[in-house]
């Protein structure tokens, strides 16, 4: 890598003219559409607020938080939540962002993930409507258990992966012993593009790398109150950096030197190919390295490509309107109990009140209702392009994974069940009420709120539940109450593990104690076990059996 980023891929060329002029192609390469992967209390929200503060969406960095007794404009669809004070649900923010220097504004989809400890299958959907993801690390804590989660699923999916490493105003690890943890940890390697000048608490600016690592640029930051408005930035050379940061700047200007000399500099394929992760040292909550951050992702990350249909061709982004849903959420707004489901452009133009037909069951579907959905702010949308999250209205028949089109057929794979970890029975209080709770658990079965897994012995009264995150579990008694008026009961059960098996091996694992076999709604065929030594005890006496792991089995 002998060039900076900005060489290498020089700013989108697209008018600043409205969409007409620019056409689709314009509209599509000036877009990026991204998640960010972390820990709760690693910074996401701050770093969401940040971003959204240096787009210009929102005049002071506060406004979109979450935490309890903030201020606050997350979703407050369901008592829990607001009981709570997270969000349960996963919107999508949309800014426009000019890069210094570019004469174009870029599209930045941030599609958020639900911010809580307890993670739901509905976060592992949000990464198959992404480009790319932002891996927040705090920098006293290294990777963390469900961050290494989230990234296995990036990982599974090809999805090129950013690494911000946050809270560097905070005493915190030694810069390249974090680099260490990550390549050893996930064999990513990272390679930095910005390295910070003075220790972690003791954060003054980021050096720039350039070609083989020699320092490019010192970019110093002053602190504002709060850090409620951007941060002002000085841009120094090498020389007078050398001069004002002495040896804060030269441990700097070493370290990048030797991460070159070890092959950690950027190359673009590589971190395409998902092999390695550019990285940045910042601070959200003092907006340092926030806009390296943003310049970043539309130098690097990869604008809105083609997606393989069932049959594996290609859907280029210039084919027809065509979008995967990738959420359903009912009872958002409590007033009107809608229900909505949240699409991603895959190709195409959308116009508001389009006609677009339904791949699953090959109905019509009239998108009059068409919104885009951050916090408390919803905004009608009339046209949106690939790459952009779009929420449906009253869109009862769309599940997750389910296509919609416009003229030739096209049906994009199901989003993969991910491997669920809690396991509970449920079953209706009352028995009067049995025929309700069925068509509750089919509506939230097919929505994607839970995995349901029936086999005889337990029978129709009393399926199983199955959950990456124990919170879906309360999502469905909650709505089951709510919605259906069915009181329910809910067992938790002592599995903690699932694998996929088939019907040939299905009776002899059923035989074997601390094991028990379902068949779940899309018809695959689960083994559950009461811990990982119990699998591992019935793979090594019985090699033969068919067990094989689920996607993102952690
Ligand atoms: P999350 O969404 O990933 O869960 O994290 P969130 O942004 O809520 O941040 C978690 C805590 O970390 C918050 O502190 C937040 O202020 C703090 N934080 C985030 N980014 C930075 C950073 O760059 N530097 C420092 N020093 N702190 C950061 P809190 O105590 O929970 O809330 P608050 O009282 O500070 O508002």
């Amino acid at each position: 890598c002998s060039r900076s980023p900005r060489e290498r891929f020089p700013p989108l060329t697209a008018s600043t003219e409205g969409s007409a002029a620019r056409g689709l192609a314009g509209e599509v390469s000036r877009r990026r559409t991204f998640a960010v992967i972390s820990h709760p209390d690693a910074g996401k929200s701050t770093l969401t607020e940040a971003l959204a503060l240096h787009a210009r969406k929102i005049s002071e960095a506060g406004a979109i938080h979450g935490k309890a007794g903030r201020k606050s404009t997350v979703s407050d669809w369901m008592e829990m939540e607001k009981a709570r004070g997270i969000s349960v649900s996963s919107t999508a923010l949309q800014f426009n962002y000019r890069a210094a220097g570019s004469d174009i504004d870029n599209v930045i989809n941030l599609v958020d993930t639900p911010g809580h400890s307890d993670f739901s299958e509905d976060t592992y959907r949000v990464l198959t409507a992404v480009d790319a993801a932002v891996m927040l690390i705090d920098a006293a804590k290294g990777l963390e258990p469900q961050t290494l989660k989230l990234f296995q699923v990036c990982r599974h999916r090809g999805i090129p992966v950013i690494t911000v490493i946050n809270k560097w105003d905070r005493p915190g690890r030694a810069p390249l012993e974090l680099l260490d943890e990550i390549e050893e940890r996930i064999g990513l390697t990272p390679t930095p593009l910005f390295l910070p000048v003075g220790i972690a608490g003791d954060f003054r600016g980021l050096l720039r790398r350039g070609p083989e690592g020699a320092a490019a640029e010192y970019i110093h930051f002053t602190r504002t109150a709060g850090g409620a408005t951007i941060a002002p930035e000085e841009s120094l050379t090498p020389e007078s950096a050398e001069a004002r940061e002495a040896a804060a700047w030269t441990t700097a200007a070493e370290e990048s030197e030797l991460l070159s000399a070890t092959g950690q500099d950027h190359d673009q394929e590589m971190f395409l190919a998902g092999q390695t992760s550019p990285v940045i040292y910042a601070s959200a909550m003092l907006n340092f390295g926030v806009r390296q951050l943003l310049e970043t992702l539309v130098e690097l990350a990869p604008a809105p490509g083609s997606r393989a249909d069932t049959g594996g061709s290609p859907r280029t982004p210039q084919d027809p309107f065509s979008a995967v849903v990738f959420k359903v959420q009912a009872g958002m707004d409590t007033a009107h109990r809608d229900r909505l489901a949240f699409m991603r452009i895959v190709s195409g133009e959308f116009e508001r009140g389009m006609v677009v037909t339904h791949a699953q069951t090959g109905r019509p579907f009239a998108t009059k209702y068409a919104l885009t959905i951050f916090g408390r702010e919803r905004e009608t949308v009339d046209t949106a392009y690939p790459g952009d999250v779009v929420g449906l209205v009253n869109a009862t028949a769309l599940a997750p994974g389910h296509t919609l089109f416009v003229d030739k057929k096209v049906e994009f794979p199901p989003i993969p069940s991910f491997a669920p970890e809690h396991f509970a029975a449920l079953r209706a209080r009352s028995a009067g009420k049995y025929k309700q709770f069925r068509k509750a658990i089919d509506q939230l079965d097919s929505e994607g709120v839970v995995q349901v897994l029936r086999n005889d012995s337990r029978g129709d009264a009393s399926p199983v539940l199955a959950a990456v995150g124990p919170m879906q579990f309360e999502v469905v008694t909650a709505r089951m109450q709510g919605e259906f008026g069915v009181e329910t009961q809910l067992d938790h059960l002592a599995y903690t593990i699932a694998r996929r098996t088939d019907a040939d091996s299905a009776p002899e694992l059923d035989r074997q104690r601390g094991v028990e076999v379902f068949t779940r709604s899309d018809g695959a065929i689960l083994a559950v076990f009461s811990d990982k030594w119990r699998l591992q005890y019935i793979q090594k006496e019985m090699p033969k059996l068919t067990l094989e792991p689920l996607v993102a089995a952690a």
